[in-house]
């Protein structure tokens, strides 16, 4: 059992109230290697940005629990010795059941999602409780959702969106005792957040995904006054990158996000944390294969990981900077 303070973590409540008094949003950016935490890190302490590092379920298996938890804590120190003791969060993504998120907490985790979104109303408020009630302990504090994002969650793939009900967001919140919520309002996981079918296209033929639902985000904040609000599916899936890749002999098809203006807006309400990856995804993907493309007598992987992991740091700081509002804020 190790406990989060020790490493040099933050739980999200203090970063969250700041965020939301000054009318930006922290960024949560998902990472599964050294490359893409050395990114993220980097574009952070030169950003002066607080920054949730994000682990999935998935993201746990593929590189190992112990060894995720020990890079956060290197991130710690590698941000001292850029310059800079930015507020590092280590949370869970989408966690799906209770052990999961007790492991989480013992492992040194200072955040976590429960991700009850699937089950009944009453069957999330249990769950959601019974982590709460075990992270609050060490002062771990808990995201949980109500309403379900179209696309992939974890194992889960939900073909039409369920807004979040604004007539829940005060019972779950005071039953369960959550830190900040997750909500649905148009958003989804992925890079193929929309069909063109529903899209319009402006007069340059360009594709405009229909709006977010900040009708339903505003009834939520009308009724939980300065409550933390998460937005997941938050990637906008920068063309140019989708352009690289199929230049370089990808195939990505239909691949539309949610446009950065939204997410700006977005970022001035009461929602406090954006979850970003599919974009940090592309950028790596875009820039491996120009690499390759070009330079075809490379195989040292540094020759290739070096690049994508510059491509990863200026997508990052854009994000701090152009679209969260969170830079200059550590
Ligand atoms: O919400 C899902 C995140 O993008 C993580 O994806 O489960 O493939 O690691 P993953
Ligand atoms: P994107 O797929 O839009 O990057 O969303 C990531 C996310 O919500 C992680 O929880
Ligand atoms: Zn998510």
């Amino acid at each position: 059992m190790v406990n989060y303070k020790e490493l040099g973590l933050v739980n999200s409540r203090e970063i969250f109230k700041k965020a939301f008094e000054g009318k930006y949003a922290i960024p949560a950016f998902n990472f599964n290697n050294m490359e893409q935490m050395q990114a993220i890190i980097q574009a952070c302490v030169e950003e002066s940005s607080p920054v949730i590092l994000q682990v999935s379920s998935g993201a746990r298996k593929y590189a190992n629990q112990t060894l995720l938890r020990y890079m956060a804590q290197g991130a710690v120190e590698y941000a001292k010795e850029l310059g800079k003791n930015i507020p590092i969060v280590l949370h869970l993504d989408h966690g799906a059941d209770f052990e999961i998120c007790k492991s989480c907490v013992d492992m040194g985790f200072s955040s976590v999602m429960i991700d009850g979104s699937h089950h009944s109303y009453e069957d999330n408020i249990a769950l959601t409780r019974k982590v709460v009630e075990y992270a609050h302990q060490y002062d771990v504090t808990v995201e949980g959702e109500l309403g379900v994002l179209a696309g992939i969650e974890d194992d889960v793939v939900a073909e039409h969106h369920t807004y979040t009900q604004p007539e829940e967001v005060e019972d779950f919140v005071s039953k369960t005792g959550v830190d900040s919520l997750a909500i649905s309002i148009g958003t989804s996981h992925g890079a193929n957040k929309f069909t063109p079918a529903q899209c319009t296209r402006d007069e340059n033929g360009v594709l405009i995904p229909p709006p977010l639902r900040f009708d339903i985000l505003e009834a939520i904040e009308k009724r939980i006054p300065g409550f933390p609000i998460v937005l997941h599916g938050s990637s906008s899936v920068p063309q140019q990158y989708v352009e690289l890749i199929n230049k370089y002999g990808g195939n990505l098809k239909d691949s539309i996000g949610i446009p950065e203006e939204e997410l700006r807006r977005a970022a001035k309400s009461a929602v406090c944390k954006i979850n970003i990856d599919s974009d940090g995804r592309l950028a790596m993907t875009a820039s491996i294969r120009e690499t390759f493309a070009l330079h075809p007598e490379w195989f040292d992987p540094r020759q290739y990981l070096g690049p994508a992991r510059e491509e990863l740091k200026k997508l990052y700081a854009h994000k701090c900077v152009a679209v969260l509002g969170s830079a200059g804020k550590a």
